[in-house]
C-alpha cells in the first residue's frame, strides 16, 4: 500500500487546494517549503520553522553527499533523526547543481561527475546514486536526477537536455523500485518550447510518476514566459497528482503559479533576503539598509499576526543590519518565512471559498499600496 497520496479537495479555476498525507504528517497545499540545504534552514530553529506554518522541509542531495556524506547521516539515524526535524522533508537530486556549478562537473549519459566546491574530490552523482543517497538521508518525497539549463538557449540544447531528463527518469523510477513509504517525483524540462515541454510532460506520464515538477524555470527568462510556460503545461499533467515548480521564487512568482495550478513551491528567497536584509511583509518588501529607516519608530507591521513584525520599530531592525547582527538574520529569516506561509494559507482558504481571483487582486494591491 503506498503511504504518500495525495488528495484533491477543491479548485477554483485552475488552482488547486489539496492534502498530501505521508507517514511522516500531511503537507497542505499550495504549499511553501523552507529551505535547508545542509541540513538547517539557516538561522532557524528547526520548531521555529514549524510555528511559521510548514508542513515540509527541503533538503539537498548535492551538499549532504559532500558533506557530511550520505552514509554518516544514515548511519546517524537519517536526515530527520540529524536535524530533529520529524516532518516531512523533500529533497532535491542535484540536478540544479548540473547547472549552478556548470564549471565543477562532467556530464555523461551515465550521469555527472561534480568537483567538490569544499575540497576538489570528485564525486559521481547517477540516476541510481541519486536515488540511494535520497534514501541513505530517509527522505520522503525524492526528486529524479534531472538536467536543468539555464534560459535562454537554443533549441537544440533544450531539446538534448530535456531528453536526457527523460532517459535519467526512466533509470530513476526503476532504481526507486516503488518504495511504499516514500514518494518519487518525475521533472518536467524543455525550455520555453511549449512543444518540448509537452512531450516531456508525455513521457514522464507514461513512465508514471507519484507527483510532477516542473524544472529549469526561473532560470533567466522573464517572468511573463514562465507564467505561459507554467499555463501551458500544468493542464497536461495528471489532475490527481501534485505539481512542485521548482525553486520559485518572490511572493508574485508563487502568488501566479498557484493560480496556474501548482501545488508546491520552494526557494532560498525567503532566507537569503532576509539575510540581506529584506522584509516581506503584507505591503510589500522593505529594505531595511536603507538610511530613511534610521529614525522611524513604527513597527514593521502593526496588524501583522507575526510577534516579531509588531515587537520592534524599523530603527532598530535598520540599526541589527547595519551592525551586522547575528539577530538581524534570525529575525528576518522567520518574518519572511512567516510571511510566505501566511501567503499560501491565506491562498488555501480562498481556493477553497472560490475567491482566489478576488484573494490576489487584493494581495497584489496591497504589495502595491507599498505602505512602508
Ligand atoms: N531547482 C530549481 N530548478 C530545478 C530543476 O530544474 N531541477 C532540479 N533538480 N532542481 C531545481
Amino acid at each position: 500500500m503506498k503511504q504518500v497520496a495525495f488528495t484533491l479537495s477543491a479548485t477554483d479555476g485552475m488552482a488547486r487546494r489539496g492534502r498530501i498525507d505521508t507517514p511522516r504528517g500531511e503537507i497542505n497545499t499550495p504549499a511553501f517549503m523552507p529551505v535547508g540545504t545542509a541540513g538547517t534552514v539557516k538561522a532557524m530553529y528547526p520548531e521555529q520553522v514549524r510555528e511559521t506554518g510548514a508542513d515540509i522541509l527541503l533538503g539537498n542531495t548535492y551538499h549532504l553527499m559532500l558533506r557530511p556524506g550520505a552514509e554518516r547521516v544514515a548511519s546517524l539515524g537519517g536526515l530527520h533523526t540529524f536535524m530533529n526535524w520529524e516532518r516531512p522533508i523533500l529533497t532535491d537530486s542535484g540536478g540544479f547543481q548540473v547547472m549552478s556549478l556548470a564549471k565543477l562537473r562532467k556530464l555523461t549519459e551515465k550521469g555527472v561527475t561534480f568537483k567538490s566546491h569544499i575540497d576538489g574530490t570528485a564525486y559521481e552523482l547517477t540516476p541510481e546514486r541519486s536515488i540511494e543517497i535520497q534514501t541513505l538521508l530517509d527522505s520522503d518525497i525524492i526528486m529524479q536526477l534531472d538536467e536543468c539549463i539555464a534560459l535562454p538557449a537554443e533549441r537544440k540544447e533544450m531539446e538534448r537536455a530535456m531528453e536526457l531528463s527523460l532517459r535519467w527518469a526512466d533509470r530513476s523510477k526503476t532504481a526507486f523500485n516503488n518504495q511504499p513509504n516514500r514518494a518519487l517525483f518525475g521533472i518536467v524540462q524543455g525550455g520555453d518550447d511549449p512543444e518540448l515541454r509537452a512531450r516531456s510532460a508525455a513521457g514522464l506520464k507514461s513512465i508514471g510518476f507519484d507527483g510532477y515538477a516542473v524544472g529549469g524555470l526561473a532560470v533567466g527568462e522573464p517572468q511573463e514566459v514562465m507564467f505561459r510556460v507554467l499555463s501551458d503545461i500544468t493542464p497536461e499533467l495528471p489532475q490527481d497528482r501534485p505539481r512542485y515548480l521548482m525553486g520559485v521564487g518572490k511572493p508574485d512568482d508563487i502568488l501566479g503559479g498557484i493560480e496556474r495550478g501548482i501545488d508546491m513551491f520552494d526557494c532560498v528567497h525567503p532566507t537569503r533576503a532576509g539575510r540581506h536584509g529584506h522584509a516581506y511583509t503584507r505591503f510589500g518588501v522593505i529594505n531595511l539598509k536603507n538610511a530613511r529607516h534610521k529614525d522611524d519608530h513604527r513597527p514593521l507591521d502593526a496588524e501583522s499576526p507575526n510577534p516579531n513584525c509588531r515587537r520592534w520599530s524599523r530603527a532598530y531592525l535598520h540599526h541589527l543590519v547595519k551592525s551586522e547582527e547575528i539577530l538581524a538574520a534570525m529575525v528576518l529569516s522567520q518574518i519572511n518565512l512567516s510571511y510566505y506561509q501566511e501567503l499560501t494559507a491565506g491562498a488555501r482558504v480562498a481556493i477553497e471559498a472560490g475567491r482566489i481571483n478576488d484573494f490576489a487582486a487584493e494581495t497584489r494591491a496591497a504589495w502595491a499600496t507599498g505602505d512602508l
